[in-house]
């Protein structure tokens, strides 16, 4: 099967002039470009063959929230996919209630919701087992109450890993990716795809997209160099 590919522009680039060009040559099958709000609409212009992804959604459905996009209005602008729970948006606040949220909106408006789970350094000094530790009690409470969905996925993104250039050995991933399978089919019945996040670029990507076990990588910086993105892609296609 072939295996998916997630752009994640974070607060890049900087004009709609520049993502138009970045989005001409992101657009692959398999793969979601997911631009800052701002560009959606110019993304979603451009792409044939990606999906379009929003970084991020509000936890209510509809209200007076001040700066917050609705579900409504990214499926209105065509978004298929939403990155819920990346540990950068953890770290300015949001907590695994306010996820847990997000991510019942998403999956109960036909939203594909890729939740972001990882440790921080000193989780994962203690090793892999402390680290599995941390990593399932997120999952218990960002997915309490979610029922059986096709519509959810998760990327492990260990947080030391991410913009470090410093990926997790692909060993270690793999057994990551195991217990997060494992444990949502045990506790919440869901069979899921499980994609690799952390400093992810052309050089590493082979070690991790060959691993059956393994779906597919969430890109950060490597998504805004075309050249390197494209090798990505290609890899990723070919298993
Ligand atoms: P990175 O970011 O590829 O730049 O490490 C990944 C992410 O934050 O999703």
């Amino acid at each position: 099967m072939a295996k998916l590919i997630i752009a994640n522009w974070k607060m890049n680039p900087r004009t709609e002039a520049e993502s138009l060009k970045l989005a001409k040559v992101s657009d692959f099958p398999n793969v979601v470009v997911a631009p800052p709000f701002v560009f959606l609409d110019a993304a979603k212009n451009i792409l044939r063959r990606a999906d379009l992804g929003a970084q991020n959604v509000a936890a209510e459905k509809e209200g007076a929230e001040t700066g917050e996009i609705a579900v409504s209005q990214l499926k209105a602008l065509g978004v298929r996919y939403v990155i819920i729970g990346h540990s950068e948006r953890r770290a300015l606040g949001e907590t695994d209630r306010l996820i847990n949220r997000k991510i019942k909106i998403a999956l109960e408006n036909d939203l594909k919701a890729i939740l972001c789970v990882g440790e921080p350094l000193t989780v994962r000094k203690r090793g892999l087992r402390a680290a599995q530790n941390f990593v399932g009690k997120q999952l218990l409470s960002d997915l309490r109450g979610v029922r059986k969905s096709n519509n959810l996925l998760i990327a492990y993104e260990p947080i030391w890993a991410i913009g470090t250039g410093k990926s997790d050995n692909p060993a270690e991933t793999v057994a990551m990716t195991i217990f997060i399978k494992k444990n949502l089919y045990s506790k919440f019945k869901i069979n899921t795809k499980l994609l690799y996040g952390g400093s992810v670029n052309a050089k590493n990507a082979l070690a991790f997209l060959r691993e059956g076990e393994i779906n597919g990588a969430l890109v950060g910086g490597a998504s805004l160099k075309p050249a390197e993105f494209k090798k990505i892609v290609k890899i990723a296609s070919q298993y």
